[in-house]
């Protein structure tokens, strides 16, 4: 059984400081939802608001449309996995798995049969006897995920669950997460800055930066039609080019940017003289001449090759980087060092947002 979580225009301020800026989303019953942010932005705040160890200043949560307010940690239908899994070292597997239902008073009986459903669950089933410190990391990862499912939460927090695993390990944990989440059927909370992750795995990503949700969309709504410059500058590779709004028509904007007028959509209804940035991602541009508000030429400073890609680093008219990444196909001639390089894009590709705050390099 699931349950969505709603959050209601909640605010969580520590003295002075805001945490979490006035959210209110809609996580449904089932879903995967992530939320995906730079350090500091107030994830694990929500995540915290969430099982109750914190309480919102303002607004309120509430769980399968039951107001939380009041209520604690051990009666909300939520379970929490921390990054560092908090396991038990000189238990087994087993116990550790079913320690919240012993806690509960559960009968041995009861508890072995359960164990058992669980480590069939995380493909480890003739793993209950041995101790976690005998485990691997990605192993332990599915044992702290088992020991969550055990007491039958309808909602699973996750906070970051995968930093401490070596990339490999992340790549392989998150299909058997995705794939444990899809079986289990439990509405799935999980906290991340890795994009990749996020973007991979979720349902729908909440988007955070300083506290506030940016925007909150499936991952290839978020990646293709950013709502801000945060969201369009911290998912994925993008190149901005600072400018003002010379002209807005039915297809678009062009802005007036250092390399002349360039166009792209304009999602948000800009008007002409409006300071924007246009954005255009590293695999949008071409090399060779396009339409002409949306060509320009660089110098080359460097390349790296990457097997299935080159990416191309330019500079030029004060833009101190724009990167392009050309795929192997086409076998077009990567520029060396100093080169003068003409690259285009299709304008459909660039998109115009009121200027704003960007993520960090
Ligand atoms: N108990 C607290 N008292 C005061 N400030 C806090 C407290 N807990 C968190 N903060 C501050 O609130 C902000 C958000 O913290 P939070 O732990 O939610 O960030 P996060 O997005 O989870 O970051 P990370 O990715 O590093 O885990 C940070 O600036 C942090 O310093
Ligand atoms: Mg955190």
């Amino acid at each position: 059984m699931s349950a969505g979580v709603e959050l209601d225009h909640v605010t969580v301020r520590f003295g002075h400081f805001t945490a979490v800026d006035n959210a209110t989303l809609d996580i449904k019953g089932g879903e995967f939802f992530s939320f995906l942010g730079p350090s500091g932005c107030g994830k694990t705040t929500i995540l915290r608001t969430v099982s109750g160890f914190l309480d919102p200043s303002e607004g309120s949560v509430r769980i399968g449309g039951q107001d939380m307010s009041g209520i604690g940690p051990n009666k909300r239908p939520t379970a929490l996995i921390f990054q560092n899994l908090a396991l038990f070292p000189l238990m087994t597997v087993a116990d550790n798995i079913t320690y919240g239902l012993r806690v509960r008073g559960v009968s041995r009986a009861e508890r072995d049969r359960k164990a058992q459903e669980l480590l069939d669950l995380i493909a480890l089933p003739d793993q209950g006897k041995k101790l976690v410190s005998e485990l691997s990391g990605g192993q332990n990862q599915r044992v702290a995920i088992a020991r969550a499912l055990a007491v039958q939460p309808k909602v699973l927090l996750l906070d970051e669950p995968l930093s401490a695993l070596d990339l490999k390990l992340r790549q392989h944990m998150r299909n058997e997460l995705r794939a444990i989440q899809k079986q289990v059927g439990i509405t799935f909370i999980y906290i991340t800055h890795d994009q990749g992750e996020a973007l991979t795995m979720s349902d729908r990503i909440a988007v955070m930066s300083d506290g506030v949700i940016q925007q909150v969309a499936d991952g290839k709504t978020v990646y293709d039609n950013p709502d801000t410059p945060f969201v369009a500058s911290f998912v994925g590779e993008n190149n901005p080019f600072i400018g003002k709004v010379s002209k807005a028509d039915a297809t678009g904007a062009v802005i007036e940017t250092p390399f002349g007028p360039l166009r792209g959509r304009n999602p948000k209804n800009l008007k002409s003289g409006d300071k924007a940035i246009l954005f255009v991602r590293p695999e949008s541009f071409a090399l060779g001449k396009g339409a002409p508000d949306a060509t320009l030429t660089a110098e080359t400073i460097s390349s790296a090759f990457e097997g299935n890609a080159t990416h191309v680093f330019l500079k030029g008219a004060a833009v101190k980087n724009i990167t392009m990444t050309v795929g192997r196909h086409g076998g077009a001639k990567i520029p060396g060092p100093g080169d003068k390089a003409t690259i285009s894009y299709d304008p459909a590709m660039g998109v115009v947002l009121a200027e704003g705050k960007m993520a960090r390099e």
